[in-house]
């Protein structure tokens, strides 16, 4: 939820770490902070609100130091203010940076509050700095002093800290929080994302949990859980400049929409063969667990989600099979039903989910035939503990609202559909019929993406209501659902979403001409139901949007209606998200709000 980056260098450090910090920004936003080694003390300044404010500050201040930790801050114990943002510190000597949730910090707190130390913040992470000062009186170095943290925080957290008596270095502790180490020449960094350092190195050495790294301008030293000295894994990881740049766009969102052609030809790419999927695309030996599989458990959040449930409805269409779908952060507490015939799939952008990463990690623990993720992040600990894996290669997704993320796990996860049935030979026509419209997909994209003048002329009528039903039916409710997602987190309009035929059982009575009902109407087996339904709000003065492909057939008497590109049927809801991102970026640009950073969110939701 908040970013974290860190540099011992031999130059000065200042810039490079705000720069870090911008690109972290979508990881929280309601503050920002930074400590650094200055001559013999450490600078130490924070701002309540966005990194351009701190980043004033620093041009006032022009403090100058060349070890430096910086934080950009998601709230969660303490309301955004600047008493509450990181760096926080302990008798002006250490200090620290926090990223996650401290489970046990109340009997702490209780416990250095009676050892004479104060609290000014009412954080969760500023014990950590008093727990660290406290073992400095008793440990050699901040080396050791962070290192016996670890027998007494709970909880998940990535840290950077600074002693003020120890100015050539500094020192990180990573348990179930993201943390990477970038290596340069004379200087080396840390960060919540690789993306943050993209422009400083393409080495990094990826943290696991556990690790405790003492870090100088020219050494790293990596210590494992038992405070053994470790040589962590090199990886090379190239991400092109312009990748985490806004090109000519207004914003991410609006540049991740367009992207999202090349993106899905990248989830494509090197997975389809003439006719089928090609063998082993999770990884060595999945082709093999894929032909056992019986039931699928999907765990996901929010829009990865949506994709989930779009997903339910092709395993069992295509492949034969049923799927059990639950919310990451409920699935656990539910006594879940686990069998050796079950394929667990966690679908996540990220792959620091914290309830999807607990859920991955419990089901590790059972008796499930295996683990399979859906992932955008190479580098995350969903990629990296799950027992196979295919990364969507949409490349970074910056913005708070998921697009390109969104279209790209559904196009892996129509390969994960077509996987299946192959494994046990099923549907051999209707598979090669699907990959000869995945090849199209990417063009088709593009042409809804042309539907944006169509959509400009619909933004303005929903922009200035308070509320917004989506409707679409089977396939199309969950995307229905992920319409009102995009529409209420970056607008702040409130949108919900129903099966059409839902409509009659309560929903109607909110009716009436103040009420913009957006339905997912392309031609299938259900549309002239749909229709009826839409009629019913139609007579009761609803406002109708309608995206579609048969507007003559299906005979609709009023309404807007445009018209979308035809596809494959089976690939619509890919589709028919297109124009539903544009309509809540469009309206969210009417109605002035902060789009990529929508208040109250953050990207990487890395609590519980
Ligand atoms: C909405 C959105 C969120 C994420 C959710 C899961 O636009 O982005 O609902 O989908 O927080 O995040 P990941 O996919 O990173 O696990």
């Amino acid at each position: 939820m908040c970013g974290i980056i860190a540099a011992a260098t031999d130059r000065s450090v200042g810039k490079l770490l705000i720069k870090g910090l911008y690109k972290m920004e979508y990881r929280g936003y309601d503050s920002a902070g930074i400590a650094m080694h200055v001559d013999d003390q450490v600078a130490h300044l924070r701002t309540l609100g966005k990194v351009k404010l701190l980043e004033e500050r620093m041009k006032l201040e022009k403090p100058k130091g060349k070890i430096g930790i910086a934080h950009t801050r998601w709230a969660t114990h303490g309301e955004p203010s600047e008493l509450n943002a990181h760096p926080h510190q302990s008798n002006d000597r250490v200090f620290i940076v926090h990223n996650g949730i401290i489970e046990n910090y109340l009997s702490l707190k209780e416990e250095l509050t009676k050892e004479g130390y104060a609290f000014s913040s009412k954080t969760d992470s500023e014990l950590i700095a008093h727990l660290l000062d406290r073992n400095l009186k008793t440990y050699n170095s901040l080396l050791e002093a962070v290192q016996g943290l670890k027998d007494r925080l709970d909880g998940a957290y990535a840290i950077a800290a600074l002693d003020q008596n120890e100015p050539d270095n500094l020192v990180l502790v990573r348990n179930r929080s993201p943390l990477v180490i970038g290596l340069g020449k004379n200087e080396n960094f840390a960060a919540s994302d690789p993306l943050a350092l993209a422009e400083l190195t393409n080495k990094f050495l990826i943290m696991e949990d556990g690790d405790v790294a003492k870090v100088a301008p020219d050494s790293v030293e990596v210590f494992d859980a038992k405070n053994q000295l470790v040589n962590r894994e090199q990886l090379t990881i190239d991400i092109k400049a312009e990748a985490a740049s806004k090109g000519d766009f207004k914003h991410y969102m609006e540049k991740e929409i367009f992207e999202q052609p090349q993106a899905v030809l990248n989830t494509l790419d090197g997975r389809i063969g003439g006719e089928d999927v090609l063998e082993n695309i999770f990884g060595e030996g999945s082709s093999e667990l894929l032909a056992k599989v019986k039931r699928v458990q999907v765990v996901a959040c929010g829009t990865s989600l949506h994709a989930g449930r779009v997903a339910a409805n092709w395993f069992s269409a295509i492949a034969g099979l049923p799927t059990q779908m639950d919310y990451a952060s409920e699935y656990r507490y539910k006594n879940p039903y686990i069998d050796e015939d079950t394929l667990l799939v966690t679908i996540s952008q990220s792959g620091e989910t914290a309830d999807t990463l607990a859920a991955l990690r419990y089901a590790n623990d059972k008796d499930y035939l295996g683990s399979l993720a859906i992932c955008n992040v190479p580098t995350s600990s969903l990629a990296r503990e799950s027992d196979f894996l295919l990364l969507t290669n949409a490349g970074p997704e910056i913005g708070v609202a998921s697009t390109k993320a969104f279209t790209t796990q559904l196009t892996a996860l129509m390969l994960l559909t077509l996987s299946l049935a192959k494994a046990t030979g099923k549907n051999p026509r209707l598979r090669g019929r699907i990959i000869k419209a995945l090849r199209f997909l990417p063009e088709k994209i593009s042409e809804a993406l042309a539907l944006k003048p169509e959509i400009l002329e619909i933004a303005p009528e929903i922009a200035n209501k308070n509320n917004a039903l989506f409707l679409g039916r089977g396939i199309f409710y969950p995307i229905a659902k992920e319409g009102a997602l995009k529409l209420k987190e970056i607008s702040y309009i409130h949108a919900e979403a129903y099966p059409a035929g839902e409509l009659k059982h309560g929903p109607l009575a909110l009716i009436d001409g103040e009420m913009p009902v957006i339905a997912i109407a392309p031609e299938h087996e259900l549309a002239e139901k749909l229709v009826s339904n839409l009629e019913e709000v139609k007579a009761r003065g609803g406002a109708l949007y309608v995206f579609g492909n048969a507007e003559e057939r299906l005979g609709l008497t009023s309404g807007k209606y445009i018209n979308m590109p035809d596809c494959d049927f089976l690939l619509t809801p890919i589709l028919y998200s297109i124009p539903l991102q544009i309509l809540s970026y469009e309206v969210a640009l009417l109605r002035g709000t902060d789009i990529d950073q929508p208040r109250n969110l953050a990207k990487s939701v890395t609590v519980e």
